[in-house]
């Protein structure tokens, strides 16, 4: 240190805004300032003297410190802890460097040591806090998706339970159309071509599948009125009086009042009544005409038509279906709606009907 005013270099190690010490080549500190001194929470100058390395108790530490000196004449700069007395390691950016490039000042090296513990404390409690929102982000995710997964399971309970209702209800029409049907002519075997028959057509008329669906299963009811009618009339062989003839006819209406007013039977009850209305208005029970008619009963009025002619009879063989597609463009704009017919016919000529022609002539 001969080279080196004492008076200089401490006046020089104070007047520095931060924790400071000169030191030798051997690690021996020379000087600290009163900065550093406070850091460390030790009375002035009582490390001078010391090597540097034995101010910390851990060897990982005083082997940093070793390395550090070993590469003397480099400047350093990193973050690093001081030990204070009170047992606190105080995070520091250590820089270093030689007090000069040529001997005597490059044989000693000044430290500065910046306090960080702020900055580290404000690190700690941000990570501590984005910590804290991950968690809740992630709890917020999970109970989004655990609703995610109750909302599905309840639909699929839904959609379970109006698919057990919808069959149900089906069964509840078949066997009230079958129960009707039984004292007339066949087992149900015709009402189930008329619902298909009725949906076609409705699906050639562009109706919407809704409809379609609803035409379909309403239009197996059509003749639920039947049950009311005594087999005296319902099966007499040969001519029926003009009394016994209103008799049959009361089928239409009966249907009516057997259906239930549920929103679910409203074209069935439509059907029931309609269904022998004409075209051209000489039908019954009503006499309407045209458009007067449920959409759904000038559909079922024609293939219920169509498909008595194409089945066999106790008093009749089953018509070629040639024939009676002759009997429904006959009945065009008279027995029949136009449109309706035309549609049907090209139902007819595309071979649609085929499968079902076939099950009626068995
Ligand atoms: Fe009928």
């Amino acid at each position: 240190m001969d080279a080196l005013p004492p008076q200089s270099v401490e006046a020089l190690l104070e007047a520095l805004n931060c924790g400071a010490m000169l030191m030798d080549r051997r690690g021996t500190i020379l000087r600290a300032n009163q900065r550093l001194m406070s850091m460390l929470n030790m009375p002035d100058r009582c490390i001078t003297g010391m090597m540097l390395e034995t101010i910390y108790d851990d060897e990982e530490d005083r082997k940093r410190i070793r390395e550090r000196i070993a590469q003397f004449t480099e400047a350093r700069e990193g973050e690093f802890h001081l030990p204070a007395a009170d047992g606190r390691a105080v995070p520091v950016i250590l820089s270093s460097r030689p007090l000069g490039a040529a001997a005597p000042l490059s044989d000693y090296m000044v430290v500065t040591a910046i306090d960080i513990s702020k900055q580290k404390r404000a690190e700690a409690q941000l990570a501590e806090e984005n910590k804290t929102i991950a968690n809740l982000s992630d709890t917020v995710l999970e109970q989004a998706l655990d609703l995610k997964h109750y909302n599905e399971q309840l639909e699929q309970k839904v959609r379970a339970r109006t698919e057990e209702i919808r069959a149900a209800n089906m069964d509840a029409i078949l066997m009230l159309a079958v129960a009707s049907e039984a004292r007339d002519e066949d087992t149900g075997a015709h009402v189930k071509r008329i619902q298909t028959y009725t949906e076609l057509l409705a699906r050639e008329l562009g109706f919407s599948g809704l409809e379609v669906e609803r035409f379909g299963y309403s239009a197996i009811l059509h003749d639920v009125g039947k049950m009311v009618i005594p087999d005296s009339v319902l099966k007499k062989p040969g001519a029926l009086t003009a009394e016994e003839r209103e008799v049959i006819k009361s089928h239409t209406t009966a249907g009516e009042r057997i259906l239930s007013d549920a929103d679910f039977y409203k074209t069935a009850r439509l059907i029931a009544r309609s269904h022998h209305e004409n075209w051209d208005g000489t039908g019954y029970p009503d006499g309407l005409g045209e458009f007067d008619i449920p959409a759904a009963a000038r559909l079922v009025r024609l293939v219920d038509v169509f498909d008595a002619l194409t089945s066999p009879r106790v008093y009749k063989p089953a018509w070629s279906p040639r024939d009676a597609a002759q009997v429904i463009v006959e009945g065009k704009g008279t027995l029949f709606e136009p449109e309706a017919v035309r549609a049907f016919m090209s139902l007819f000529e595309r071979g649609a009907l085929d499968g079902q022609v076939a099950l009626a002539q068995g």
